[in-house]
């Protein structure tokens, strides 16, 4: 089939490799002519594991083109994807809607009959009021349709091509019809998927989002209370995933989450809950959201402790920029957000990551990054591990040991193996592990 994708960032860019990979013809579209450039040179603009290697396929083939002309895609068929960024409003906890109103207005006078299928995530209303605009801007044959997006940045290539589930919000037998033509080789290797309406399809995002949201901010009021305890959030959660009721997945304690979706979602859900006059039934995700922070905070006041009380002239080496890993995304990074905290208390901040070091620069100009691990160790008082790379994991804690100042290390991901860096002499700490461990001083005295 003959397909655009509308806005080729972390999504679309995905998407669209994707399509062509599965045999559509595609034309990706973007505002961003840097964007649109290296796409069509065959360059990823971000890292994410397997789209290189797509996106170069797709172009060898002839089947994926790039422009920035929305007439030029409102002319090439009759299927266009929205991908576009739906960011927090800056006056707000809403969602910013004007890039999806913007490429509804600027395809509406040029399209033939089309359908058009929102992908980006959004409030639940908004394929219903876009219908709307659609019809008063006169283009009364464009259906819309919503088929939100489940991927993972670091995993998005193959969460699009095997996802755990499709949904297809469409107003007709026909464009749903239209959809399970797109997604044909998929539905025959498996994958379920689920037919209903544009409003249910909007709001089974937002509804996953702020569930996992949920899960990780729970484990992580677990860990607290670990720590008052003298427990091990650890050991908890493994003990609690092994209930096939509540599973394992992301209840693994630490800095919490961030990125460009959970955060801004869970905010944006409250906001259109409370225009549709039921806001206090999801007031419980600003508690999700308060705790999800006050990891950043105790991450900072552990540091703190680590490093002896004070962090004045103190040196941190930071292991993390990246919000999460395999990605360069620096989004409402909880990584950045500790790294810029300490730096405003007056800490000597150092932060490496193996992919993120553009992006955080440009985040954060004030902080000092650089490329290697052992550069960031050098002289540190305390080391912190803040972005759950592979690279960092496989860390020998004996070629750090000559480097720092003191072999004192806080893994607030909760990922490294614990017995190994306190049998090579480390002071190791981790949230909701705090009691747990030895070698955590019991004041601030003790780490001088
Ligand atoms: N990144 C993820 O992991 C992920 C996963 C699922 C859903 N989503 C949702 O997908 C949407 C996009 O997210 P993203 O992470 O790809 O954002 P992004 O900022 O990386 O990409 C958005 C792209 O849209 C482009 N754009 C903006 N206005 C445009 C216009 N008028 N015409 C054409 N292009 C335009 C921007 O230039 C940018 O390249 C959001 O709603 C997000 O919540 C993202």
């Amino acid at each position: 089939m003959k397909l655009t994708v509308i806005g080729t960032g972390y999504l679309g860019a995905v998407h669209a490799a994707c399509m062509a990979e599965i045999g559509h013809e595609v034309l990706g579209v973007d505002v961003d002519a840097a964007k649109i450039t290296a796409l069509a040179a065959g360059r990823t603009p971000f890292f994410e594991p397997g789209l290189q290697e797509l996106l170069s396929r797709g172009i060898d083939s002839g089947r994926l083109r790039f422009t920035t002309s929305l007439r030029e895609a409102a002319r090439f068929g009759g299927l266009h994807f929205l991908c576009v960024g739906t960011p927090q409003r800056p006056d707000g906890l809403g969602a910013d809607l004007r890039h999806v109103d913007a490429v509804v207005d600027g395809l509406a006078p040029h399209l033939p009959p089309a359908l058009i299928v929102g992908k980006s995530t959004v409030p639940v209303g908004t394929a219903e009021r876009l219908t709307a605009r659609l019809r008063a801007a006169g283009a009364p044959e464009v259906q819309l349709a919503w088929n939100p997006e489940f991927l993972r940045e670091g995993h998005a290539v193959m969460d699009t091509l095997r996802p755990d589930r499709l949904v297809f919000g469409t107003g007709s037998r026909c464009a749903e019809k239209v959809l399970r033509e797109v997604y044909a080789p998929l539905i025959r290797s498996g994958v379920p998927y689920v037919a209903t309406d544009p409003a249910t399809a909007e709001l089974v995002k937002m509804a996953a989002n702020s569930f996992l949201a949920t899960k990780i901010s729970f484990i992580n009021a677990m860990a607290e209370v670990c720590d008052a305890a003298g427990a091990d959030v650890t050991v908890l959660a493994h003990a609690l995933g092994y209930d096939d009721r509540i599973g394992r997945s992301f209840l693994n304690a630490g800095l919490g989450f961030g990125g460009g979706c959970l955060p801004k979602d869970i905010r944006a859900f409250r906001a259109r809950a409370a225009e549709l006059g039921v806001g206090s039934v999801v007031a419980f995700l600003s508690e999700i959201d308060e705790i999800n922070h006050r990891q950043r905070r105790r991450t900072v006041e552990l540091t703190a402790r680590l490093a002896g009380g004070s962090l004045p002239g103190r040196r941190i080496a930071v292991l993390g920029a990246a919000f999460k890993p395999d990605s360069d995304d620096v989004r409402d990074s909880p990584a950045l957000a500790v790294a810029a905290q300490l730096h405003r208390e007056r800490a000597v901040v150092r932060v490496h990551d193996p992919e993120a070091l553009e992006n955080a620069r440009e985040a954060f100009p004030q902080l000092e990054y650089v490329s290697r691990v052992a550069k960031a160790c050098e002289g540190a008082d305390v080391v912190l591990h803040l972005t759950d790379w592979a690279e960092y994991r496989a860390l020998a804690p004996d070629t750090l040991t000559p480097l720092v100042r003191r072999p004192c290390l806080l893994d607030a991901r909760n990922s490294l193996d614990a017995d190994f860096w306190i049998r090579a002499g480390w002071q190791y700490a981790a949230l909701g592990r705090l009691g747990a461990l030895p070698h955590l001083p019991s004041d601030a005295s003790a780490a001088t």
